[in-house]
């Protein structure tokens, strides 16, 4: 089965306008996207959305946006970036419901469900972040937390096609800003769950949708551990945070994930 394999910098508000420019030189001085198995993205903040794209699109990378606002109207909604402006601009790809936006900006599963569906409306690409926090775990909730994060978005659109969005599993815990002391998850650990994932979305859609539909993992993914990520078979991809905003930490990142997917029996699959 053919899944779309995607790693995306995630800048966050981590670097100014200028920082961005700079960053995204550099990043088109390093490598160009065509030289990974898979398409590679750099979500800048809105403010540097259109100057990043200037540059890193031309190396064929894509420019992700980092959130997006729940319905297409444009209006009364001071801060927020539509569909039409993300369209306008060429925008492909969208985080939504990233656990920032849950935790910190109060954006419940109906918020992330409808964002999701604005996407979908727009032939925008979301990304949908799920994930579990530490009190989760520690309460034995995550798999409560889990399904009902998927069943927000997945229940009730049954006109929905495997490739059109991708999940990203992002467990809180593992999240470079976010970390105690908790160790990050193994390589088969981070497996065995996307499986798992995958068994629940097969629940709710179907095992053929289930197989389809693009599974990414996040959560202190970096030059160290992205080849044994990447090497899971239930792994279709990477959001690259903390190790994104270093140009060459990000283009070793992705090095990273490449050793590892081709060293998958599975591969080739098509990007
Ligand atoms: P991290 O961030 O790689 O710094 O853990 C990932 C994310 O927040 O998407």
């Amino acid at each position: 089965m053919q899944r779309k394999i995607l790693c995306v910098g995630v800048w966050k508000d981590q670097l100014t306008f200028n920082q961005s420019v700079a960053a995204a030189r550099h990043i088109a001085e390093l490598t160009n996207a065509s030289a990974y198995p898979f398409e590679c993205g750099i979500a800048p903040s809105p403010f540097a959305y259109v100057a990043t794209r200037d540059i890193i699109s031309q190396h064929g990378f894509e420019t992700v946006a980092q959130n997006i606002m729940w319905h297409e109207d444009s209006g009364s909604y001071i801060g927020e970036t539509t569909a039409p402006m993300l369209k306008e601009q060429g925008c492909k790809y969208v985080i939504v419901g990233h656990s920032e936006r849950r935790l910190m900006f109060a954006e419940t599963d109906e918020i992330v469900a409808r964002k999701f569906k604005t996407c979908l409306d727009a032939d925008l690409f979301p990304i949908i972040c799920i994930g579990d926090t530490s009190e989760d775990r520690a309460a034995n909730l995550s798999w409560d937390k889990l399904e009902r994060q998927i069943s927000a978005f997945l229940d009730g659109t049954h006109k929905l096609s495997p490739h059109k969005f991708a999940i990203a599993y992002e467990p809180v815990w593992a999240i470079s800003t976010w970390r105690n002391k908790e160790p990050l998850p193994s390589g088969s650990t981070v497996e065995a769950i996307q499986a798992q994932l995958r068994s629940l979305v097969a629940q709710k859609t179907n095992a053929d949708f289930a197989q389809t539909v693009s599974i990414l993992y996040g959560g202190s993914v970096n030059s160290e551990n992205g080849r044994e990520y990447l090497l899971q078979p239930n792994v279709d991809g990477a959001l690259i945070g903390g190790a994104s905003k270093s140009p060459t930490s990000y283009v070793a990142t992705l090095d990273a994930c490449k050793e590892g997917l081709l060293c998958r029996s599975e591969f080739p699959r098509s990007s």
